[in-house]
């Protein structure tokens, strides 16, 4: 039943006082919000996320009987319709929502209107088959050749107007440069550009809204020419088949393999790729400057520091993206989410509703630049059918973001009503006013503004850029060869959110390593951190040391928490060794205000050597146990453990020898109970000389990569175009976890369980690796 998860009304009706309810085609009621569901209302058209948060939070599958489709608003459940392409076909992904009526259907006629298959709503093998003969012109070599084309087209547009103070840039910009980026990337002549928007917006119409009576006739004119037009350049272009571009590979293709790339899929391609390639990247580019512009400490933050560009850019198609709802068809009766679909039951899976979905997204309404996970939104799709274009669309959005930080920073949205295309799936403002003053242009003062261009390598975001510029506010010591460092924002903002057992990666020079977060959690100006000099370690820490004083720049990832302290336990008992003092004494913070009870064990070398001592006795004088080696003083954990105390959870930082111990002393106790940070990944990195060579086959996306020595698994997924957060890259986070459905592994991370590996099922793909020679991944 579609609402098997509402409780029942005592006289068995689900929802009584709803009047007749009205029923799905498996003859279950539909409640009174799913029946009132409609996306074609102004809430859905506003922000088709927050009009679906009722859905996400009670009702996650539901029958629409205004739009006769079966919505799904849940991450998980949008995921695995996307990975199972065979139950879940895409043949209505071009299909009109609204059914044409007879007028509408005879100006077709009349256009000899053909639209038939393309990719996105092709069915397998056909599919597969088709898109492996068409993805080099998508290789990261083929498209870093259209950077400079997509940079000098944003710079003549903004030439045009930074002189004049104020501009509508969806008018200006952001629309034509996509556009012509399209043209240029599949080889159309660049011609009839006003037209070609004109025909774009009735595509959309056509295929995604509910024109009116009237309306229809006029959508099915414009749709037609552009049948007509499609038709004629791609004889254009037959006639010349010596020019260059993605159309001229499918031309080529089929040529030598009719059968594969038909010709009924040449001109359908040749209609439907141009609002593809050209709409989605436009919308998305204006959602993202709404999202930006509309908060001016983000926005500022991108104009210090754009190598955050990328990651902001990402963040704005999770948070807002521009294609919001996509479909499918169920081809047998189906399970989804605890309903069950009939055979031949429409789908329509609003992205714009997952990617907001707290299961996944932690805060998912805040607008996060520094979010690790962004890449996993589901505005690109999922699996086999996943946009190919992905990467010239964040290319070209990266590139106005640049351009527009650097030579306009002092940039100001106006106060202004947005307006948008009514439909279900493609979303963005119609027009986006701003204004800024000219006197203050940057380049007025330094011409060399103007030019000065960062380049960002083609692909999902790299996590190395993810960082935030802070500056060091104070430097003590806080017990020999000890440093204890505070942090502020260079602008004096307030700084992150965090929670204990949070760290954050500390980036100096090549070297990066987390530290923990060791102030008081409530202190909204200072992060803290405490840094031991290691004579061993790799020299960052020494340099700390010797270098380090305040007024200095200091860059950071973070802060994150892979530690997190779990509040719902009876007891804790805290254990601390040496500079594994510095997230234990957050927790401990966090326990004493909720006032559950605890015990906190803390062993050292010499009580010279031991941090925060004077703090931990002042603050938690009545719970502290001091264990200074040096005093003769030894943490005895065999008696400390000998038995397993059931509600209790014990949480643990220091040595790796410390933690070695703790694992091996609670075999005893319940599975779960000991919760331990490691800081080093010893055997996590990789030596191609003791490695040998595999491949993993890719369910999901039904590609095959080889995986050579010298590279871990994450890398040679993301060379093959697919995405997958990632964030320690050492085995310590759990990140870059992927399913696994057949295969030997490998384990390697200090992440999972002895029973986690146990199961076979999963894998982190930054460091582990195959025993054998094959792994298959529900990727
Ligand atoms: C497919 C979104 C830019 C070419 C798709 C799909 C979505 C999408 C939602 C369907 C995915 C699925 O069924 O799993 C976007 C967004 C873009 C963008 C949000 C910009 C921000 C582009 C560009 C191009 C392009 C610039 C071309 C150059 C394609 C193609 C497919 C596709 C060829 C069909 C792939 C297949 O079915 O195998 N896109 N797209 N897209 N997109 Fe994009
Ligand atoms: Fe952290 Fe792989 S990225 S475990």
């Amino acid at each position: 039943s579609a609402t098997q998860r509402n409780a029942t009304g005592a006289d068995g009706c689900l929802f009584h006082g709803a009047g007749e309810p009205s029923m799905a085609p498996n003859g279950c009621p539909v409640s009174p919000q799913a029946a009132a569901f409609d996306p074609f209302d102004r809430p859905y058209q506003l922000d088709p996320a927050e009009a679906l948060r009722w859905s996400r939070e009670q009702e996650p599958v539901f029958y629409s009987p205004k739009l006769g489709y079966w919505v799904v608003s849940r991450y998980d459940d949008i995921k695995a319709i996307f990975r199972d392409n065979l139950t879940f076909s895409p043949s209505i992904a071009l299909e009109k929502i609204t059914p044409a009526s007879d007028e509408a259907l005879a100006v077709l006629k009349r256009y000899d209107y053909g639209m038939n298959r393309t990719l996105v709503n092709e069915d397998e093998p056909a599919h597969m088959a088709r898109r492996r003969e068409l993805l080099e012109a998508f290789s990261p070599e083929a498209l870093e050749a259209h950077a400079p084309m997509v940079r000098r087209l944003v710079r003549e547009k903004l030439d045009a107007i930074i002189d004049r103070g104020q501009a509508d840039l969806v008018a200006e910009m952001f629309w034509e440069v996509p556009l012509t980026v399209a043209l240029h990337f599949l080889g159309v002549p660049e011609e009839d550009m006003e037209q070609l928007r004109r025909f774009s917006v009735a595509h959309t119409l056509n295929t995604w809204g509910r024109p009116s009576p009237e309306q229809q006739v006029e959508v099915a004119e414009g749709v037609g020419k552009f049948w007509q037009y499609s038709g004629e350049v791609l004889r254009k272009m037959q006639a010349r088949p010596e020019g260059h571009g993605w159309m001229y590979d499918m031309i080529e293709k089929n040529r030598h393999k009719p059968d594969v790339v038909t010709d009924n899929y040449l001109h359908s391609m040749m209609m439907a790729i141009i609002v593809a390639a050209h709409e989605t990247t436009a919308l998305a580019t204006a959602n993202a400057f709404r999202q930006l512009l509309s908060r001016p400490a983000v926005w500022a933050e991108l104009c210090d520091n754009p190598a955050l560009i990328p990651a902001a850019a990402e963040e704005c198609l999770r948070h807002a993206g521009s294609v919001v709802a996509w479909r499918r068809i169920a081809t047998r009766e189906v399970e989804v989410g605890g309903v069950t679909i009939p055979e031949g039951g429409k789908i329509l899976m609003v992205t714009a509703s997952g990617n907001h979905d707290p299961a996944h997204f932690e805060n998912p309404d805040e607008l996060d630049i520094y979010r690790d996970n962004a890449v996993d939104h589901l505005t690109f799709g999922y699996g086999s059918h996943q946009c190919m274009g992905k990467n010239l669309g964040r290319m070209e959005m990266r590139i106005f973001l640049e351009e527009f930080t650097r030579r306009l920073p002092h940039l100001e949205l106006e106060e202004q009503e947005f307006t948008f295309l009514p439909n279900t799936s493609f979303r963005g403002p119609e027009a986006l006013w701003v204004r800024w003053d000219p006197a203050q242009n940057p380049e007025r003062r330094d011409p060399a503004v103007r030019s000065a261009q960062r380049d960002f390598p083609v692909g999902a975001p790299s996590r190395q850029d993810i960082a935030r510029e802070m500056v060091v506010a104070k430097v003590q010591t806080a017990a020999e060869g000890v440093l204890q460092i505070a942090l502020e924002d260079p602008h004096g903002r307030r700084v992150p959110e965090w929670s204990p057992g949070s760290h954050v990666d500390l980036i100096v020079g090549n070297y990066v390593r987390k530290y923990s977060l060791c102030g008081e959690v409530d202190d909204p100006y200072w992060l803290q951190v405490a840094v031991l000099r290691e004579e061993a370690g790799r020299g960052g820490s020494a340099w700390i040391h010797e270098h380090l004083k305040p007024g200095m720049p200091l860059r950071l990832r973070g802060p994150k928490n892979h530690f997190r302290l779990d509040e719902s336990a009876d007891r804790y008992v805290l254990i601390a060794g040496g500079i594994g003092i510095t997230p234990i004494i957050a927790m401990a913070d966090r326990l004493k205000r909720l006032g559950k009870p605890f015990e906190l064990h803390y062993a050292g070398r010499s009580r010279a050597s031991m941090a925060f001592i004077e703090r931990l006795e002042r603050d938690h004088g009545e719970t502290l146990r001091l264990y200074p080696k040096a005093e003769g003083v030894r943490l005895d954990l065999a008696s400390l453990l000998a038995e397993p105390r059931a509600g209790t959870l014990l949480y643990a930082c220091g040595p790796e020898r410390l933690l070695a111990a703790l694992e091996a002393g609670t075999n005893h106790w319940p599975e779960g109970s000991l919760r331990v940070e490691h800081f080093t990944a010893e055997g996590a990195l990789l030596d191609p000389k003791h490695e040998h060579a595999f491949e993993v086959e890719l369910t999901d996306s039904e590609l095959v990569v080889e995986v050579a020595a010298d590279r871990t698994l994450l890398q040679a997924l993301r060379a093959a175009g697919v995405d997958v957060p990632s964030d320690c890259e050492e085995g310590l986070c759990g990140s870059c976890q992927v399913e696994v459905v057949d295969g030997d592994i490998d384990h390697r991370d200090k992440v999972l369980t002895a029973a986690e590996r146990a199961g076979q099922d999963r894998l982190m793909s930054c460091c582990s690796r195959a025993k054998s020679k094959r792994l298959k991944l529900a990727l």
